[in-house]
């Protein structure tokens, strides 16, 4: 059985097919807007900034979980190692659901030694990063707008892709 736990684009956009999904959470990681995306969000000059998960103790981090077909298993997989290339490594985790059942899983994490990590910034320089920065993939907007959207239909509050939006809408209006 192989579980695959989602926090960033894959909650939104799977784009592979899976027996079954649930909500989830990992322990001792939070997401984090501290990824560059020269790929898919943004350009080599112009990166846009996406989700990562930095370790931290006694934080959680809500997502979504998919057990993957055994027969696709490899070529999602696979294709999966593509799409995250830009610094994302596989890590082994526990994936609890939300009736406290857990199974072992793993998800994509770009760690800060990768070199596109761009770690913490001002809000407002966040903010500034993601209205400009668009990709392949679309808008670094669409990218944030989606997930604060995913989080809300899963019933999630998260205070950096909330807070984000909060302070995006804002800007806008300004
Ligand atoms: C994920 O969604 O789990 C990884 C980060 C991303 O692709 O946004």
């Amino acid at each position: 059985m192989t579980w695959i736990f989602g926090y960033g684009s894959l909650i939104w956009r799977p784009a592979f097919p899976y027996d079954t999904s649930r909500k989830a959470v990992i322990h001792g990681w939070r997401r984090r807007f501290w990824q560059a995306s020269p790929d898919h969000r943004g350009v080599p000059d112009a990166p846009g900034r996406v989700v990562t998960l930095v370790e931290e103790a006694g934080v959680h981090c809500w997502g979504r979980a998919f057990l993957l077909p055994e027969a696709d298993r490899d070529r999602i997989i696979s294709d999966l190692d593509h799409r995250e290339k830009n610094g994302y490594v596989q890590v082994a985790v526990d994936i609890e659901f939300d009736d406290a059942h857990t199974e072992c899983g793993f998800t994509y994490v770009a760690g800060p030694t990768n070199p596109s990590f761009i770690g913490a910034a001002p809000i407002d320089e966040i903010v500034a990063q993601i209205a400009t920065a668009t990709g392949p993939s679309g808008s670094n907007v669409e990218y944030l707008l989606r997930l604060a959207k995913a989080l809300d239909e899963l019933e999630v509050y998260d205070e950096e892709v909330h807070g984000l939006r909060q302070a995006l809408k804002h800007a806008v209006a300004e």
